[in-house]
């Protein structure tokens, strides 16, 4: 005797129900060993199995939603409230680009995203966190050897402006001779107006060089943030490696990586900034001290016929020098300032004291032995600069890094993107493992819980119907 199909499908339904209603469910786990933080904090995946995360940016939605560049997938978007194991944030792909790879900017009506090539705006809403219609191109012209990312930022509407993109694009190869020329476009940092009807972009975009030139001489400013005030332009930039100085390999601790700053008031933008040519130091060089500009003589005569020496570059008339420096190779990929919460909920933010700090992502290393970077660093800020000065070694600290160095790259959690929610919780990408994570309180509601239950899902609904559908049909 045959029992009905829909009573051998309730039951298979049942059992399935039963082992997923189990407190199976971790939360989401590192890939690789949990990172280490400091006194007071929290870190916990938010999502993983993302293809490349690099840039992350929160839109205007309310609660807002994180908008993750994946590269050489796309754009997806993070929606927060989501119930099950991604631990409150749901992924849904709004742009399949396989040439997208790292810049992002949102506003409430438009998507920013780049190729290596080309600055893309879609039309974005918010609230349904969804793209509409063709992509318009508006700058064109930017691919680059080597360096291909495309940095992207957003500069707000002001008196006299209706607001600008500001794109970093960097060197062709580790040492660019073609850099030290303004007409070759490399290691720039240039803006571009945002369309209106007054001032509509050029049919087809911009091309890279009609954009206004804010620096050069800037390797690779991977990292670009405004000032909390909007008037100053922080850029980190990724020094060279395999460093040769005066026929000696000072690689290992040189040069520094760079902390720079561009004023956008009062005709301060435009300067030269060193590359190919001028190098800070970090540490370990005959009679230099950190902060001191040297030469490697790479563009000899090359502008101006004037021999860019280790005293060329030490005027700095000639090249504008870092406002702070980072060990060498820790590779700092994002910048951003925390501005702490001071009202709704705080439960969930970090240290109040490190209000309008800045925070780095650091990449880590691969030219140097043992391994450096792999972490976030905060940067205590004051009057609107970095407290520590040039020539300090001490200027910043871990709040997160990799708990055995020696584990990196391919045991590590390598950080890029960061972002600050409304609750002063600090979003982080890491994109060799695919992750982003976050860091909280220690004393955040939500940091300490281990194992919960699986809610039962919408998935899990919809298998149940289908396979009763299914039962139900061939019987
Ligand atoms: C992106 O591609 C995936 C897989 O092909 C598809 O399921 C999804 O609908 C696409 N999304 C968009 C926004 O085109
Ligand atoms: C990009 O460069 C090509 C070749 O020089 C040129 O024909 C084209 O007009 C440029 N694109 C834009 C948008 O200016
Ligand atoms: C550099 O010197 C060469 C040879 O004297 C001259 O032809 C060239 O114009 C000079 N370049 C500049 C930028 O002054």
């Amino acid at each position: 005797m045959h029992l009905p199909a829909f009573v051998v499908a309730l039951f298979v339904n049942l059992g399935v129900l039963a082992a997923e209603s189990e407190p199976s469910c971790q939360h989401l786990k590192f890939k690789h060993d949990k990172p280490k933080v400091a006194a007071g904090l929290a870190t916990r995946v938010i999502q993983s199995g993302l293809t490349k995360p690099r840039s992350i940016k929160f839109d205007s939605a309310s609660p807002p939603n994180l908008l993750v560049v994946e590269s050489g997938l796309g754009v997806s978007v993070l929606v927060p409230g989501a119930q099950g194991c991604q631990d409150g944030w749901a992924r849904k792909v709004v742009i399949n680009n396989t040439a997208l790879n790292h810049g992002l900017e949102a506003d409430g009506k438009w998507l920013y995203a780049s190729s290596s090539d080309v600055l893309w705006m879609w039309s974005y809403n918010p609230t349904t966190a969804s793209v509409s219609g063709q992509p318009t191109a508006l700058v064109r012209n930017m691919s680059t050897a080597d360096h291909d990312t495309r940095t992207l930022l957003l500069q707000p509407p002001s008196d006299s402006s209706s607001g600008y993109i500001i794109i970093n694009r960097g060197s062709a190869s580790n040492l660019d001779a073609d850099a030290s020329t303004l007409p070759s476009g490399h290691s720039q940092i240039r803006r571009f107006p945002l369309p209106t009807t007054q001032l509509p972009a050029p049919v087809g975009g911009y091309d890279w060089s009609a954009g206004e030139l804010l620096a050069w001489g800037m390797r690779n400013g991977v990292g670009l943030s405004l000032s909390p005030d909007g008037s100053r332009l922080w850029e980190v930039e990724n020094s060279a490696d395999d460093l040769q100085w005066k026929n000696q390999d000072v690689h290992q601790d040189n040069p520094a990586e760079e902390l720079n700053v561009v004023d956008l008031k009062g005709g301060g933008a435009g300067g030269f900034y060193g590359y190919p040519s001028c190098f800070t130091t970090w540490s370990g060089m005959q009679g230099l001290s950190t902060g001191d500009q040297f030469s490697i003589e790479l563009d000899k005569g090359g502008s101006g016929n004037v021999t860019r020496d280790d005293s060329w570059c030490s005027n700095s008339a000639n090249n504008v020098r870092p406002e702070m420096n980072f060990q060498a190779h820790s590779a700092p990929l994002d910048i951003t300032f925390y501005a702490a919460p001071s009202s709704g909920d705080t439960s969930y933010a970090l240290n109040k004291d490190w209000d309008g700090h800045a925070f780095v992502s650091f990449h880590g290393s691969w030219n140097r032995a043992p391994p450096t970077g792999y972490g976030v660093i905060r940067v205590p800020f004051s009057s609107g600069a970095p407290v520590a000065s040039a020539s300090s070694t001490t200027g910043y600290a871990f709040v997160l890094q990799a708990p055995d160095l020696s584990k990196c790259p391919n045991g590590c959690a390598r950080p890029v993107g960061l972002s600050f929610d409304q609750f002063g919780r600090l979003f982080v990408s890491s994109d060799t493992t695919g992750e982003v994570f976050l860091i909280e309180s220690s004393t955040a509601p939500d940091a300490s819980l281990a194992i919960r239950p699986r809610t039962l899902s919408l998935r899990y609904l919809f298998c149940s119907l289908a396979l009763t559908i299914f039962a139900g049909a061939i019987y």
